[in-house]
């Protein structure tokens, strides 16, 4: 019966596990006892078996070209999604594949200019999948890990899954997969907004569409397993389910970073948009779900006019400031890039910082959510105000003022974010 077999082969891991666990241990304590003068504790990963041999400790930043792009679309997908992929892919610097069941003609068409190379699924009928409500595609999502890295391409520090319609901030991606050490293992991203997906799923899963990133050190070693591994997993919902589990099984837990948007959202995502947390935006998601992001565009053209703007200062891109004009007593809530609120009275900065709910949960699809903000009441005092004018304002249809910075060159990793004049000592958010 295979499942005695699996169970019995689990049973000769775990012993084995044991005696290496055993074995490492010892020599620890061999190491720490030889090495107690030093202050550097052991590699964990220095000269174990599962260790690559391609961990050259090189200290040089990592970059975008350290980065490998993996997106998984089909071919019924991708005709209306691609536009999704050229507003953050770039030839010349970014190294992707795109993933499809069979080439399509936009793909062999495009291929060489604007997308990245494509490469095709492997056959995974040999898989079993029995999720009730699924589809098995979920599997072959889950082994372009395995594809990735298989394609041998040099100097990968990285490899970043993601769907055809996830779009990524590439600049501000690299900056925070650069705190990591990519010789390690380490499985970066977040799980979703909804706390019922997250409790069904689990908190630790890297949400596949937010996008996720895992080290080349570990990749590596999770191609090796993960044939193996997703034999055990026919039960599980999806690609990102599947990938998880078998991080788990490695021991690895996910690294949070809410630069990730999973975006399980519909509908109108200003409340979220334009109270985002401090960490530099990496991903947005589900966009096909939610209204266009500024109002009288088509998705496209709005994703593009962010784009625009991210090009400018990627850093701080939807990034919120909360600004207070003492004098005349106004509040002025930015979101860079986005959009400027000014709200009048002096309102606590926590409140600011809450989402305001504009948009619609999946469950209540037909409800229609009031989505009115409390937008200006005092256009022409913007200027005037200490905080906001060394940018350029520009009033849109709307009530909606677009915002265009000059480039600051803030360092994403750093948490000089509040560098723009006057900010009374109660206002700026907690860094640190
Ligand atoms: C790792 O192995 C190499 C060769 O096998 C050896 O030269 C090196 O000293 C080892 N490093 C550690 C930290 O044991
Ligand atoms: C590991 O790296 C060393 C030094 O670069 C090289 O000589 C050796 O062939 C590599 N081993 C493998 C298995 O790739
Ligand atoms: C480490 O990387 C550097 C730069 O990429 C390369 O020149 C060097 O040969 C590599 N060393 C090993 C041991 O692989
Ligand atoms: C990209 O590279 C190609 C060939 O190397 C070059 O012809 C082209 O001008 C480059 N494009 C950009 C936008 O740099
Ligand atoms: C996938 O593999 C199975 C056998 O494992 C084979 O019957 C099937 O034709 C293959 N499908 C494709 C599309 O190659
Ligand atoms: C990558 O390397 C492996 C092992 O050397 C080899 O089997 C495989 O064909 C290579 N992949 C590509 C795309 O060259
Ligand atoms: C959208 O544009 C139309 C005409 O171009 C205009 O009448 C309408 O007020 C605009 N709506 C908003 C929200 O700006």
């Amino acid at each position: 019966m295979p499942i005695s077999r699996n169970l019995r082969t689990q049973y000769h891991i775990k012993d084995l596990s044991l005696i290496i666990s055993f074995l490492f241990f010892l020599y620890l304590l061999l190491h720490l006892h030889l090495h107690r003068s030093s202050s550097t504790l052991p590699s964990f990963h220095t000269n174990t078996t599962l260790s690559s041999n391609s961990s050259n400790t090189t200290t040089t930043p990592t970059t975008l070209r350290h980065i490998l792009f993996s997106i998984a679309s089909s071919s019924d997908t991708f005709p209306k999604r691609n536009d999704y992929i050229r507003l953050w892919y770039k030839p010349n610097s970014t190294r992707a594949y795109l993933f499809l069941d069979r080439p399509t003609p936009i793909s062999s068409l495009s291929t060489t200019t604007t997308l990245p190379p494509t490469l095709i699924y492997g056959n995974t009928s040999k898989f079993p999948y029995n999720f009730q409500w699924g589809h098995r595609y979920a599997i072959r999502i889950a082994r372009i890990v395995k594809q990735a890295v298989e394609q041998n391409d040099s100097a990968i520090r990285w490899f970043v899954f993601g769907d055809d319609d996830t779009v990524f901030f590439t600049v501000n991606l690299v900056q925070t997969l650069a705190k990591y050490d990519h010789d390690r293992w380490f499985y970066v991203g977040a799980n979703s907004e909804r706390y019922e997906l997250n409790e069904y799923f689990s908190f630790e899963m890297g949400f596949g569409g937010a996008g996720f990133a895992i080290s080349h050190s570990l990749a590596r070693v999770l191609a090796r397993v993960l044939d193996s591994c997703l034999m055990r997993y026919p039960h599980l919902y999806g690609s990102d389910a599947r990938v998880f589990s078998c991080l788990a099984e490695l021991g690895v837990e996910l690294t949070h970073e809410s630069g990730f948007h999973q975006v399980d959202l519909l509908g109108n995502l200003f409340g979220v948009l334009s109270s985002l947390p401090l960490s530099p935006l990496v991903s947005l998601h589900h966009l096909d779900f939610v209204d266009p992001i500024f109002p009288n565009m088509t998705r496209t053209q709005a994703l593009e006019h962010l784009f625009e703007v991210s090009n400018v200062d990627p850093a701080r891109i939807l990034q919120q400031t909360v600004c207070y004009d003492t004098l005349n007593s106004f509040t002025v809530s930015v979101a860079w890039g986005y959009a400027v609120q000014v709200f009048e009275g002096n309102h606590l900065l926590s409140d600011l910082l809450s989402v305001e709910e504009t948009f619609k949960s999946w469950e209540k699809k037909g409800e229609d959510l009031n989505s009115e903000t409390h937008l200006n009441k005092a256009l022409s005092q913007y200027f005037e105000m200490g905080c906001i004018n060394r940018v350029s304002l520009k009033r849109g249809h709307d009530n909606i003022i677009y915002v265009c910075t000059a480039p600051r060159r803030v360092d994403p990793a750093s948490s000089q974010m509040f560098d723009q004049g006057r900010i009374p000592t109660t206002a700026g958010r907690p860094t640190g």
